[in-house]
């Protein structure tokens, strides 16, 4: 198994040397990438996987993001909107020529890759998935938005003190917040960075999220710019 690692990251190295690692946005989601197969890996061995399904978790988070690379490429955004959706050209690229073998030749696994590949940036995960479809999709969504969550929106630089009514709307129930293409200040990007927490999945996510303090030094942030009473509001 450990040889299957290996020669996966290989080939992974390989497909990105197409691209130009000297460029900020490539390099960028490539630490992301090892970074969310870390997370992947952990969350893994606490569902007690066994070494295929552990194999698998761990190539969705190698692949998950492989429709970026292109995307930088093509269009030099992560904006999808502006650009393509990243999680359905992954999906294509792993498709074309049956690329996907080059890391697993097992049906039912590629299947499961694809289909994780496929909605772990949508805002909900598409019906009709079996069961594994939808575990490794909630799995390699997990270890994503921990990810965003540790590295992204933790500094107000722009004096903003207030935070966008519908932001704290989606806070306030529970929901993931829809991109819509609106440019917000740095505190309302904090609070819908922190709605990722409404969409986990697995014990394990909130945990790694506790350990490395995320959550706090985040409301932390929040709370050395925005007035108490706004705090107050959507803490409540
Ligand atoms: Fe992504």
């Amino acid at each position: 198994m450990e040889n299957e690692y290996k020669k996966s990251i290989e080939e992974f190295n390989k497909y990105i040397k197409k691209f130009d690692m000297s460029n900020d946005k490539v390099s960028h989601k490539y630490y992301h990438t090892f970074r969310v197969v870390d997370y992947a890996k952990d969350i893994a061995k606490s569902e007690n996987l066994n070494k295929q399904d552990t194999y698998i978790a761990f190539l969705c988070a190698l692949l998950h993001d492989i429709g970026r690379f292109k995307q930088v490429k093509e269009y030099d955004t992560f904006y999808d909107k502006k650009s393509f959706d990243h999680g359905d050209v992954g999906y294509e690229i792993l498709l074309e020529n049956d690329y996907i073998s080059k890391y697993i030749q097992d049906q039912e696994s590629k299947q499961i890759i694809l289909k994780s590949v496929k909605n772990h940036n949508k805002y909900k995960i598409e019906d009709n998935l079996n069961e594994k479809e939808l575990f490794f999709s909630k799995l390699v969504r997990d270890s994503d938005k921990i990810d965003i969550l540790d590295k992204q929106k933790n500094e107000i630089n722009d004096n903003s003190t207030t935070i966008d009514e519908d932001v704290i709307k989606a806070y306030k129930e529970h929901r993931l917040f829809k991109r819509d293409g609106t440019k917000r200040n740095d505190a309302t990007e904090i609070v819908k960075n922190l709605c990722f927490i409404y969409d986990l999945n697995f014990k394990r996510s909130f945990e790694i999220l506790k350990e490395k303090g995320i959550i706090d030094r985040k409301l932390n942030v929040l709370k050395q710019h925005i007035s108490k009473e706004t705090i107050d509001m959507f803490e409540r």
